[in-house]
């Protein structure tokens, strides 16, 4: 049973809706009129509040400025055929915002204030969920330090969040990747499972020089030999290779991703050998020498799938095939499309409606 939650509403004046052009959408450009807001003092989350979207104010000496003491979480909500607001797998995402909380040292938010918080939200920004093919309406949960402290320590003061932005697709084509030998995302003991800010502030160096070399993104190995595939870019990344779909498995390095768990099941139901374990760099390089890689594709909740049609490794570049439309990886984004959006019944109990 989710607990209830008082939350003050302060409605804008004037919508900024009608200034926005949904068929130009540029990813997280865009924000909807109100965010929600609940602040953490004195040991508990307090004074729920959706307000309309604002700058904030914090001091200089704030924790979040100095230390990344932050979490945040990302997931879509998208117009069902007859026009209702339809979520895909929310309390997936408050589970692993609690998860990721834990390990940053950060208190953890209940269901109530996750949950009633997004659906109030989106009760009053309905009207900021797009209909038109390829867009939705992205959600940005966070938590982050405000302790006005420059000593080392847990906060006790925080604010968690959730703003929304319309969207369009996160990738405009087919990316080049390059298999990351020198720089890590993540290690053993790390942070790599924990969606923490810090983790995307360090992937951005090692991603600028291979985008100096011409590629979109990297693949991330393991940390300590660099002889593993672990993700791409900021998404969990699979291949075909025969009839077998191959994906790292998840665990101290690699995020548990909710578009990946869903590829996954999707791929099993539909009698699909699938393969959750450590990939060696040297079975996907033969396997790219040899032409056996039909597919790559990173998935993750802002790309939802992103094909890749080249990827590097240290001497070469080797190109993939094109993707057709019975190619896996479009068959599985239509799926998902379809389940997203209502037109497939939601045999999993994935969707939450508003
Ligand atoms: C997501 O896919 O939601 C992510 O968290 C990626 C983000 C950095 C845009």
């Amino acid at each position: 049973m989710i607990e209830t939650i008082k939350i003050n509403i302060k409605p804008v004046s004037t919508s900024k809706l009608s200034q926005i052009d949904f068929n130009n959408i540029d990813f997280g450009k865009v924000y909807s009129d109100h965010m929600y807001i609940a602040d953490y003092y004195n040991g508990s989350w307090q004074d729920f509040r959706i307000e309309p979207y604002d700058m904030l104010s914090f001091t200089p000496g704030s924790a979040i400025l100095h230390y990344g003491q932050s979490v945040f979480e990302g997931l879509k909500a998208y117009r069902g055929e007859s026009g209702e607001i339809l979520v895909f797998r929310p309390e997936m995402n408050f589970r692993r915002i609690n998860k990721s909380a834990v390990r940053m040292c950060i208190p953890e938010v209940t269901e109530g204030i996750f949950m009633e918080g997004l659906t109030e939200l989106l009760k009053l920004d309905k009207n900021w969920v797009p209909d038109l093919p390829n867009t939705s309406l992205y959600i940005r949960p966070y938590i982050f330090a405000l302790d006005e402290y420059i000593g080392i320590q847990p906060s006790k003061n925080y604010k968690f969040i959730i703003f929304t932005c319309p969207v369009g697709p996160y990738y405009s084509k087919p990316l080049k990747v390059k298999i990351e030998t020198e720089f890590s995302r993540a290690v053993q003991g790390g942070t790599g499972y924990a969606k923490a800010a810090g983790n995307y502030a360090g992937s951005l160096y090692p991603a600028m020089l291979a985008q100096q070399k011409g590629y979109d993104q990297l693949i991330w190995t393991d940390g300590a030999t660099h002889q593993f595939i672990e993700e791409a870019g900021t998404m969990n990344i699979m291949f075909v290779i025969g009839d077998k779909l191959l994906t790292a498995n998840t665990g101290d390095t690699v995020l548990k991703g909710i578009t990946r768990d869903s590829v996954l099941t999707l791929a099993r139901e539909w009698g699909m050998e699938v393969e959750e374990r450590q990939i060696p760099v040297t079975e996907i390089v033969e396997a790219l020498q040899k032409g056996e890689v039909q597919e790559a594709f990173g998935v993750g909740t802002a790309a939802t799938i992103a094909n890749i049609e080249l990827i590097g490794d240290d001497q070469n570049d080797y190109s993939l095939p094109s993707i057709k439309p019975d190619s896996f990886s479009s068959k599985i984004l239509k799926e998902l499309d379809d389940i997203k959006t209502g037109k497939k019944e939601d045999e999993h109990g994935w969707i939450y409606k508003i």
